[in-house]
């Protein structure tokens, strides 16, 4: 199969409706979509990713009112959050309608739901007219895309078009996930939308629990998998200094590569670098939005280059941090 590559939402959109899957740009990260009612086109992704088909898809939808399309009803919290963050980097978790295809939602009566904010998805996603179940643009177990040659190097050749951005995508890591089905909204994934702002709305919101929530856990199987993981070997520092010293025992500083942020220590210390002494690839990165932006770019430049040792600087797990911190610690696995 040839992969087109396209800037038009369109052209991309008409693939959607011929039942083909078209990986699109959106402020987190790419999806590889399909139309959510096409059996065939759901199926494709499963096979195409190599996902496990116990993970359910998230509905992507370019317009509020196409949420009582894919749910049953909206419950009160629900209707808080979408309010403040539709359209954004967050997906609801709602009780599913009927006619909704049991392999978009891995069995489960419930469903993901995201609008994203990004104009050119919402110009693609109103383009499909039909709601599109999308996954993130990856192989299974790989870092999500957040640029269309991500994409590329993953999926050329086994979709039918690649919906191309000119940049690489804003945020970087994937949307926060909410359930939505009590009264108290739960963060089964943690994204740009932060836990500290869906407290503002709603303060009894909390964070998943790894012991005490089994059985939600269990209803958000993508949690289990391993995740956004690059070949190299990933190891968390709290700064270059012990990545220096780790990189150095474990293979040779000149192979490993190290990501994080300049301290006000370290940029004396660079200064006095010795050629000898330096990372075959390193990023400081000015804040916290530049490295989340950062992080899956880097890792799968990191592969390209054979990298087999990643250092990455922990952060702390306020804002945004939390999801980061979540990504770099299941990478690490
Ligand atoms: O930012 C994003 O969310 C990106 C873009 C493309 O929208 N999508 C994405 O999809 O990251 P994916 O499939 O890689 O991750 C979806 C996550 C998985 O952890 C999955 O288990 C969870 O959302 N999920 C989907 N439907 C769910 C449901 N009904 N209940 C609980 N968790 C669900
Ligand atoms: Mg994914």
């Amino acid at each position: 199969m040839i992969t087109l590559i396209t800037r038009s939402p369109d052209k991309a959109a008409d693939y959607i409706r011929c039942g083909e899957l078209v990986a699109f740009p959106t402020e987190t990260v790419y999806g590889l979509g399909a139309d959510l009612f096409n059996l065939q086109a759901l199926a494709s992704i499963f096979r195409v990713k190599g996902r496990p088909i116990d993970n359910p898809l998230i509905v992507h939808i370019a317009a509020l009112e196409q949420i009582l399309e894919v749910a049953n009803r909206i419950s009160p919290s629900a209707q808080k959050l979408i309010e403040n963050f539709f359209p954004g980097p967050l997906t609801v978790v709602l009780p599913k309608k009927k006619d909704i295809p049991v392999i978009a939602t891995a069995g489960l009566q419930t469903i993901g739901i995201r609008m994203p904010r990004d104009p050119l998805a919402q110009e693609f996603l109103r383009a499909c007219g039909v709601p599109v179940a999308a996954p993130s643009a990856n192989r299974s177990g790989r870092p999500s895309s957040t640029t269309w040659q991500a994409v590329k190097n993953d999926l050329d050749g086994r979709i039918r078009c690649i919906l191309r951005a000119p940049h690489m995508s804003e945020v970087g890591l994937e949307s926060t996930v909410v359930d939505c089905l009590g009264s108290r909204p739960v963060v089964l994934r943690a994204g740009a939308i932060t836990l500290e702002s869906l407290c503002q709305v709603i303060p009894s919101t909390r964070l998943v629990s790894d012991s005490s929530d089994r059985d939600i856990r269990h209803r958000s199987p993508g949690t289990r998998h391993r995740h956004y993981a690059p070949h190299a070997r990933i190891e968390l520092v709290d700064n270059e200094r012990e990545a220096i010293v780790r990189a150095k025992k474990m293979c040779c500083l000149a192979n490993a590569a190290y990501i994080g942020m300049p301290e006000e220590s370290d940029k004396i210390r660079i200064k006095h670098h010795s050629a000898m002494d330096k990372f075959k690839l390193r990023l400081l990165c000015d804040d916290l939005a530049i490295y989340a932006r950062s992080l899956f770019d880097f890792f799968r430049r990191c592969d390209e280059e054979k990298i087999p040792l990643i250092c990455c600087q922990r952060v702390a797990t306020t804002g945004l941090g939390l999801a980061l911190m979540d990504r770099l610690t299941r990478a690490a696995r």
